[in-house]
């Protein structure tokens, strides 16, 4: 990487931002495509709160072209933006900053790009499907919203708090009327009920991170044909994902979300197609060296 008075500069604000796999995939996608573009992380903290409104003006002042927005800035980043695309203002959450000519605007990739991952791994398309999604923060709400836009039959949110289920869920059937969205706990038994004609299943709670306890999943009681997906890569096969391969069914892990929500971001800021398999490669070699 040549660093030159021409290199535009992009980056990423979190707080912790230690652990991004962003600049790695990032780094490699420029590289590979000969762009004189360098990704930098930045580490904003959330207090004092001035921290992130002074990050983003400084985004205009450095005439940087393009940010990351990762935990725990996807929501209170909205507020310091010129324009916030209709799917990110609907989801409440901006993980891509776009900086044209002076203005920002965000928008919010996770979303999609699990979608499209997703599809690509294992050619599921939400329509007329029976869906289980585990969790209900910030992750769940961004695949909610990007599974309800794909017309699937039913949704059931699974969550250990279930007034957070529930209030995710009456908003959401507001905006989606015809598809079925129920919660229930986040405990086995209560998932086996829906668990027989579920065409897929999507862990997005943080259980199953290194270090944290498996989430307890009726995988036996599962339709042959379904696929159970996990947004947690480290590690990269999460127990759930395990048991439920040794059981013979399709998996989808937390990579492709993580890749494909970067190459959207990669084309807003580029305007050429992300090379995924090379982002996905540099994301795999640091995963696999810890
Ligand atoms: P994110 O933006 O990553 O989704 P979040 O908004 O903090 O982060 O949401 C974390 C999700 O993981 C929530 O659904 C949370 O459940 P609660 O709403 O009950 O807090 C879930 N979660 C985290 N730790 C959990 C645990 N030990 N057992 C069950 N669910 C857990």
């Amino acid at each position: 990487m040549k660093i030159t008075g021409h290199t535009r500069i992009i980056g990423i604000f979190g707080d912790p931002v230690e652990h991004t796999l962003s600049p790695v995939m990032h780094n490699a996608a420029f590289d590979a495509l000969e762009l004189d573009m360098v990704y930098v992380p930045f580490h904003v903290r959330s207090k004092p709160a001035s921290d992130l409104k002074a990050a983003v003006a400084s985004i205009k002042a450095l005439n940087i072209l393009g940010m990351n927005i990762t935990v725990p800035h996807k929501e209170t980043v909205i507020k310091y933006l010129d324009e916030v695309d209709e799917y990110a203002r609907e989801v409440g959450a901006v993980n891509t900053i776009v900086n044209k000519g002076g203005r920002l605007t965000g928008y919010n990739t996770d979303g999609a790009g699990y979608l499209l991952s997703l599809r690509e791994e294992t050619g599921f398309v939400p329509k007329d499907k029976n869906i289980i999604i585990l969790g209900a923060g910030g992750a769940a709400r961004s695949i909610l919203y990007a599974v309800l836009s794909g017309k699937p039959r039913s949704v059931v949110i699974a969550n250990r708090t279930i007034e957070r289920a529930d209030d995710l869920a009456a908003e959401f059937k507001g905006r989606f009327k015809k598809i079925s969205i129920k919660t229930v706990l986040l405990e086995k038994h209560l998932i086996k009920e829906h668990a027989w004609n579920a065409d897929l299943i999507i862990n997005t709670t943080s259980l199953g991170m290194m270090g944290r306890g498996a989430v307890d999943l009726p995988i036996e009681n599962l339709p042959g044909h379904s696929i159970v997906s996990d947004i947690v890569y480290r590690p990269l096969k999460t127990t759930i994902i395990k048991k439920a391969a040794a059981r013979g069914l399709a998996t989808h892990t937390g990579l492709g979300m993580l890749v494909h929500q970067g190459a959207i971001g990669f084309e807003l800021w580029t305007g050429q197609m992300a090379p995924t398999e090379v982002m996905m490669k540099a994301a795999l070699k640091v995963l696999r060296e810890k």
